[in-house]
Order: C-alpha cells, then structure tokens, then sequence
C-alpha cells in the first residue's frame, strides 16, 4: 500500500491532467486492531479507549478564507484517506510516512488540486482507497461546519453507514512544526464508522499567519495520518 501511494503521489508530481475518474471499487481491508497509537510525551492527547478499526494516510488540503480582521480562519478541508496495512505501523518508516507524501505532494505543480489527486487515485487503483475526508453542516446544530469521514465509496461502497462525522474534543499544536497543522482527538457526532478519531503526524496545511481582506479561499496541502478507533464496521 505504502508503495502504490507513493507511485500515484509521484506520479501526480508529474502529470498534468487527469481524465475523470470512472472506476469505483471496494478496499481489501486489513486488521489493525494490534496497531497501537504511541503519543509522544508532552503531547497532551488522550490515550483512546478504543482499539483501532482502520489506519489512514489523508492526503489534501486545508482550505482558509481571509477575515476582516486579516487572519486566515479554517473552513474545511478536502482529502484522500489511503489505507494503511501490512503492518506497516510497526515499521521505522511509519514515523516518517506523513513526511515522505508531503515532500511529494507539496512539490506537485501548483495547477494540481486535491480533487485531481483523488481522482488520479481512483483511476490507478481504487483498491486501496478507504475514503473521503471533508467538511459538511454540522448535522446536529444545523449550523457551522463539522469535519467527515466517509468511506460509502471506496472501503464500504454502497454502504450510506460507512461514515463518521467528528466533534473535536483536543486540538494540540504539532510537536513538529509551526508550519504542522494540530493533533486532534475528535469523537463521533454521528455516525458509526468509529468513536474517536486521531488526526496525528501532521504534516503542512497551516496558512500564512496574516492576509489581506477580501482575498479569495486558500487550499494548503497537507499529509496525516488518520486513526479511526472503535465504531461498528
Ligand atoms: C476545500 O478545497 C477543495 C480543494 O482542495 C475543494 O474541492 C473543496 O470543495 C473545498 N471545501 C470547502 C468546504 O471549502
Ligand atoms: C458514539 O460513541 C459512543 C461510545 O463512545 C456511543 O455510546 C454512541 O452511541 C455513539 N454515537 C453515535 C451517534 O453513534
């Protein structure tokens, strides 16, 4: 799996184009129950109370529009969920899986948006696709935005359930980089995909600390890795 992101995240580096996607398919899922969440000390995460149900690679970006006070707020985020298995969560490379998609994904031609990426992927092999991480009306206020994992397409194509939609209980700056998005556990607000989500290893998707009002939406790329604990898939 880890092989085939990079073939399609390196290969997006150089194509152009993308024809649109045509392909679905399903994901041969792995176990990762035995995978376990280690959060470095002075990160101050709760420890899940759930075993992991699925490991993910997002791939995509952030989306920032400019204040009228000149600051960069989030308004949602657009991104490809790539599973992750063959233990690969017990292997060296794992820490640094996040920083290899982004050192080729961030140097992909600007032209290049994530919704092309998710395309290419999906015409390459959709195999090995869980899903889709983006944003949608908080569905329990009916107002605001909350973040979703949706994994009907791909991992349970045909499955409306295959979904989560997150509530963020603890946002923690990355211990990387100011340039990191935070570390967040979230829990589920509806849906039963998982009960708490991880948004960890973060790598980009911060924007530029100040901007001129009246700009238009930003897309800032990004790679993390996604733990879904629990749920009832
Ligand atoms: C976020 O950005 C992507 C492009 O990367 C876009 O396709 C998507 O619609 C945007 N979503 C929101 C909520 O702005
Ligand atoms: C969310 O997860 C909790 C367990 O953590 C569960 O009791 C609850 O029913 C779940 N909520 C939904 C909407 O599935």
């Amino acid at each position: 799996m880890f092989f085939k992101s990079i073939i399609v995240l390196a290969s997006f580096a150089s194509a152009s184009m993308a024809a649109p996607a045509t392909a679905t398919g399903s994901s041969a899922l792995c176990d990762v129950s035995s995978a376990t969440l280690s959060i470095p000390s002075g990160v101050a995460l709760p420890a899940p109370d759930f075993k992991a149900t699925f490991l993910g690679l997002g791939v995509g970006t952030q989306n920032y529009t400019c204040t009228s006070g000149g600051t960069y707020t989030n308004v949602g985020a657009y991104a490809e969920v790539y599973q992750l298995c063959s233990g690969i969560y017990k292997s060296p490379i794992f820490e640094d899986l996040t920083s290899l998609t982004f050192a080729i994904w961030s140097n992909a031609p600007s032209s290049v948006s994530a919704s092309e990426l998710i395309e290419l992927g999906e015409i390459l092999d959709p195999s090995f696709i869980l899903g889709e991480h983006y944003f949608v009306t908080n569905p329990v206020t009916g107002s605001g935005l909350a973040p979703k994992w949706d994994f009907t397409s791909h991992a349970f194509a045909g499955n409306p359930a295959a979904y989560v939609v997150g509530s963020k209980v603890t946002d923690v700056p990355a211990p990387t980089s100011k340039s990191d998005i935070d570390w967040l556990e979230l829990t589920n607000l509806t849906g039963t995909l998982a009960n708490e989500i991880y948004r960890v290893e973060t790598r980009g998707g911060q924007p530029p600390a100040s901007c001129v009002p009246g700009s238009p939406e930003i897309y800032i790329r990004y790679t993390a890795l996604y733990w879904f604990m629990g749920g009832s898939f």
